[in-house]
């Protein structure tokens, strides 16, 4: 992905630009040409990303000449997973990215709660905050639709009505985590734009959509009714780089879109109401 040309709709490059154009004002709304089109801040946010993830995934195994490749998930929601995954620190490796704060490689332990500034506490101390925070955004605010896929988002609305609270924290939080304090904008996962351009992005949102199929299957979570939701349609480049046209309604069942999550992998947080 990284070799092809910058016009390869499969190429990293672009990639990256398919997520700035659906963040950074890149498509006025059909109807409203004066409002933009925004996937974060709103109901949009697990949707969207699940069909992003969907074609880069499959672009991949067409690249590598496997359709059966899986995106892997940052399992940051497990102690064992909370930092950075050597596999993505490895500087010959085409999972690295030099854009990352520096503070923050193995293995130093991710904050969850992170807003700019490194508290120093200790690592069994981090571990249960991290997973007292994941209990709270997956279980205790997650009590309404509303309160886990963010606020509602309909045609001829102003962008950005509101987050749910997983897109809140850890989500928003893990950007900024990553991305390095050196740049201007927090590249390059700290910043809209950018954060498609380092791979670790995809598999952070593995496991984002991880977290959409555990409040489904295990939280007695349930998909939003509302039309406005279920027929909001996107345009992505397939593995053929044919432009194709997809709506929410279709991406709510993963085993339609020929993936499900092991189940055996633990969910320590499930037991660490605070
Ligand atoms: Cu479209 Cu994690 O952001």
């Amino acid at each position: 992905m990284r070799a092809l040309p910058h016009d390869d709709p499969r190429s990293l490059a672009q990639q990256a630009e398919v997520h700035c154009s659906y963040c950074n004002n890149g498509y006025p709304q059909v109807g409203y040409r004066d409002l933009k089109m925004q996937v974060h801040s709103c109901w949009l946010f697990f949707p969207f990303h699940r069909w992003y993830l969907y074609f880069y995934e499959k672009i991949m195994g067409e690249l590598i000449g496997d359709p059966t490749f899986a995106l892997p998930f940052w399992n940051w929601d497990a102690p064992a997973g909370m930092y950075i995954p050597e596999i993505f620190t490895d500087t010959t490796s085409s999972l690295y990215d030099q854009y990352r704060n520096a503070k923050h490689q193995p293995p130093k332990l991710l904050d969850l709660n992170y807003s700019g500034t490194d508290d120093e506490v200790d690592d069994a101390t981090r571990i249960k905050e991290n997973l007292t925070t994941m209990y709270q955004q997956m279980v205790s605010k997650a009590k309404s639709h509303r309160l886990f896929y963010g606020t509602p988002y309909s045609a001829g609305d102003d962008l950005k009505p509101g987050e749910g609270n997983l897109e809140l924290i850890p989500h928003d939080s893990i950007h900024f985590w990553t991305g390095d304090p050196k740049q201007a904008h927090l590249e390059d996962m700290g910043t809209f734009y950018s954060a498609g351009r380092d791979p670790l992005f995809y598999a952070h949102h593995s496991n984002v959509d991880r977290m959409w199929s555990i409040y489904k299957s295990k939280l007695g979570g349930t998909d939003i009714e509302k039309t406005d939701w279920l027929d909001t349609e996107f345009l992505f480049y397939d593995e053929k780089k044919n432009l194709v046209r997809v709506k929410v309604r279709d991406s709510l069942d993963t085993t339609k879109l020929g993936y499900v999550y092991d189940d055996k992998v633990e969910i320590p947080w499930l037991t660490s109401k605070p």
